[in-house]
């Protein structure tokens, strides 16, 4: 299998490691195609778009025919992509669309339908990344039930299709995952093998040992790059989440019940479950969620997952059966607005 090349720093490519499990489930899924769209949320920064970017590579392997819009995306060639087989359909449909780039999943939508309707019978992928804060996550809804019509009352002909999404919405889970239109999968910061072989393509002699960035990011690919961008000085990056998350104004506008629950579930996030009969614990859990903080987790029954779930209980990384800090790097950053806040108000 071909492994796609990423940029992971200004000055370093790294070629996608690891997530076998997950590439396993692809395949999978390629031999009998997705009877729901599968929408895939999982922390910020655990590697949803470079695993976009490795699934249209097995699935063009596998012949499928992939569309691939990433409304985000800083370049015009990065917010839609596709396999050259389609082009012709790709340009006849953009033109149809004033402002294509900025209906690109409408646009994709209408590719997958032409395609359809003129190649009969072949295998079409349509990959969605980072959609849902494009068209807004209010709409997230009606889109994902597009998606599923489009699977189950194609305009066209199909050999099999997969229809995936992703987003790093901690309140995609409640506004998707209540309809059963489409399968939800976490895809989980990376196992510890993984992320081994992440480090050790890290060239740069001053690293940390592996054991040590582990610890600090709990396999989080996104932090171990700004790690490394920070020369691994881990109070900067503690420093850029409490202020990209503004969690110094966070932790000062919450009340004194909050502020204990939320010490409980930094020692274990699996706490807030026993408070939830409180008002207070479920506006914190909210809260908390929708800051992309935390994360409600399922069972770890495999199929709400792809690639590896996490372990059950690891209270080193801020992992609890019911819910887990995105990473330990945000628990600690907590930690820091709370500290922060005690010694101002004293
Ligand atoms: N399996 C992997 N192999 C090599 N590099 C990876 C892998 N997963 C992620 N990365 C790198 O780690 C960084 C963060 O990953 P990525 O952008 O895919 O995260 P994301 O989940 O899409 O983030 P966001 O939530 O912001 O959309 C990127 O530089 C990416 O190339
Ligand atoms: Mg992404």
């Amino acid at each position: 299998m071909r492994r796609v090349r990423l940029r992971f720093a200004k000055d370093l490519e790294i070629e996608f490691r690891d997530r076998d499990r997950a590439l396993q489930q692809i395949e999978q899924l390629a031999e009998r195609g997705t009877l729901f769209p599968v929408v895939i949320y999982g922390p910020e920064g655990c590697g949803k778009t470079a695993f976009f970017k490795q699934v249209r590579a097995v699935l063009e392997e596998r012949g499928y025919h992939v569309i691939y819009a990433s409304p985000l995306a800083e370049s015009v060639e990065e917010i839609l992509s596709y396999t050259p087989t389609v082009k012709g359909i790709v340009k006849e449909v953009l033109k149809a669309f004033p402002e294509p780039y900025s209906r690109i999943v409408d646009a994709a939508i209408r590719i997958v339908s032409e395609v359809m309707k003129r190649l009969r019978r072949s295998r079409i992928a349509l990959l969605l990344d980072d959609v849902f804060q494009a068209v807004g996550l209010d709409k997230a809804e009606t889109y994902v039930k597009i998606l599923l019509n489009l699977i189950e009352y194609p305009p066209g002909d199909y050999e099999n299709i997969v229809v995936m999404a992703s987003s790093s919405e901690g309140v995609t889970r409640d506004r998707i995952g209540r309809h059963g239109w489409a399968s939800m999968r976490i895809l989980w910061n990376m196992c510890r093998e993984g992320f081994e072989q992440l480090h050790d393509a890290i060239p740069d002699e001053s690293k940390p040992s592996y054991e040590t960035v582990w610890r600090i990011t709990g396999g989080n690919p996104r932090l171990l790059k700004k790690l490394y961008e920070a020369g691994w000085d881990v109070n900067t990056v503690f420093k850029s989440v409490v202020e990209e998350k503004k969690l110094d104004l966070f932790v000062s506008k919450l009340g004194e019940e909050e502020l204990e629950i939320l010490r409980q579930v930094i020692e274990d996030p699996d706490n807030l479950v026993k408070r939830l009969r409180e008002r207070s614990a479920q506006e914190l859990e909210r809260k908390l969620i929708e800051l992309n903080l935390i994360m409600y987790m399922h069972d770890r029954d495999e199929h709400g997952w792809i690639d590896q779930p996490p372990p059950e209980k690891d209270l080193e990384l801020g992992i609890g059966r019911f819910y887990a800090w995105q990473t330990p790097i945000h628990r600690e950053a907590m930690k820091k607005a709370l500290r922060c806040i005690e010694v101002t108000n004293h």
